[in-house]
């Protein structure tokens, strides 16, 4: 049996070719670790991909700004039915419904025993953290594709308590494998609580996941800023200000709003592919969103920080930004005395009370960032148009069955 996914083709292009079905090993492949060669996953599941989204962290490689090799699979938030279960798996069964944090742990390691599953100690040979179809980030082949192999199956999925309910909310649950927890782990790390006033850097999917979130902590007002106006749109649909960020920094715009150019929350949903304010917003400048967030978060605030930073971006205008070097302005931090946090998200703390409050009605993720459902061999003109900035977020639908 074969099956079909999503490559990354060299910078700018990704293609839907055919690739091996799924076994309990991991074979040799683009990217993957000669360390992870052979590695035994009768802990895993192979599922059958209901859904699974395009990020803007895939748009990194895609766009040539990272070092991933030709013909690596993409795709990282994958939802999907349990088809075979391995030999050491105990508690999950053919026909489960499970959502897949995109982080891949063990369970068993000092970091996954308290939580921090974003930075296992041991799926990646490089360095801690993994995640699926990923460069650098162990050879776990990507879910962008018909079938997936799921490791450490009973510690990482989370189950959907009922089939149909699933498929009714399927493109909200779809969100918990990556964004609608990043975004609230973002809103965490900023220290949103109820009455907060907060900025959140960027309108791409993340962005306006991490809104969706302060607003369900209860944030008093909660401002998203980009240099896109149909994403600004899109954020002032469900409730939220916005600036624009091409006229200028934010602080002037936030004081029009607020009364005062200051927030108590900062969050950077950016990353380092960050565009400089006003005059700059036509060039890159990846410290710009880091050192505005801390010019406008109160003193004593907390930068929660989802947003993307690498080791190396070959891509990169400068000489110190290639080894991820930022001209990030750190004293203005300290002397606030702000916190950082910053990390990939670790999906497992907060999966599964988000997907409580889609199941309950408590809030509507798929809507608010656009959620746009595409089959399997649409995934090249999905990222072009996200690449160009789509108020959307994609969906891949590879065996039909969210348009059934
Ligand atoms: N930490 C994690 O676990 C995690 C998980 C998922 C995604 N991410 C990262 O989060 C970031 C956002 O992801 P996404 O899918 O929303 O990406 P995206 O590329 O769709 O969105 C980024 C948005 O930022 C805007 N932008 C650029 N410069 C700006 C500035 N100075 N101020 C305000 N907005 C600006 C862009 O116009 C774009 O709309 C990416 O870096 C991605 O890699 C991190
Ligand atoms: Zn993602
Ligand atoms: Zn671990």
């Amino acid at each position: 049996m074969g099956n079909k996914a999503v490559s990354y083709a060299g910078a700018g292009k990704v293609e839907v070719i055919d690739t091996p079905y799924p076994e309990f090993i991991l074979r040799d492949g683009p990217g993957v670790h000669p360390d992870n060669i052979g590695r035994q996953v009768n802990h895993g599941v192979i599922i059958k991909t209901v859904a699974t989204n395009i990020c803007g962290s895939d748009q990194h490689m895609v766009r040539g700004r990272t070092t991933a090799p030709q013909g690596l699979v993409l795709g990282h938030e994958i939802t999907g039915e349990v088809v075979e279960v391995g030999r050491d798996v105990e508690f999950l069964k053919v026909g489960d419904m499970i959502s897949v944090p995109f982080n891949i742990s063990c369970g068993r390691c000092r970091n996954c025993k308290v939580g921090q599953t974003g930075i296992c100690l041991n799926v990646n040979p490089d360095r801690p953290g993994s995640a699926y179809g990923y460069v650098d980030m162990g050879g776990w082949v990507g879910g962008q594709a018909e079938y997936v192999l799921v490791p450490y199956a009973d510690w990482n999925a989370l189950k959907f308590p009922d089939r149909d309910q699933a498929m009714e909310k399927i493109l909200d649950l779809a969100m918990l494998a990556d964004i609608f927890p990043t975004g609230f782990h973002g809103a965490v790390g900023a220290g949103v609580t109820v009455g907060s006033t907060v900025y959140v850097a960027g309108a791409g999917p993340v962005g306006l996941a991490a809104a969706t979130a302060a607003q369900l902590l209860g944030a008093a007002v909660v401002i998203v800023g980009d240099l896109n106006e149909d994403r600004l749109a899109q954020a002032r649909s469900f409730g939220c200000e916005t600036v624009n960020v091409s006229l200028g920094d934010p602080a002037a715009q936030i004081e029009q709003i607020l009364g005062v150019p200051e927030v108590d929350c900062g969050i950077d949903a950016v990353g380092f592919e960050a565009r400089g304010h006003g005059h700059d917003a036509g060039k890159e400048q990846p410290a710009t969103v880091l050192n505005s967030l801390m010019e406008i978060t109160r003193a004593g605030g907390s930068l929660g920080i989802p947003g993307l930073y690498v080791t190396g971006d070959p891509g990169a205008e400068d000489e110190a930004a290639r080894v991820g070097s930022l001209s990030m302005r750190f004293g203005l931090g300290f002397a606030k005395s702000h916190t950082f946090v910053t990390g990939q998200c670790p999906v497992m703390k907060y999966n599964r009370g988000l997907m409580q409050a889609i199941l309950n009605d408590k809030v509507s993720i798929a809507k608010n960032v656009n959620a746009s459902t595409i089959s399997l061999d649409k995934a090249p003109e999905g990222y072009a148009a996200f690449d160009a900035g789509a108020a959307q977020k994609f969906v891949l639908d590879p065996h039909g069955l969210i348009r059934a």
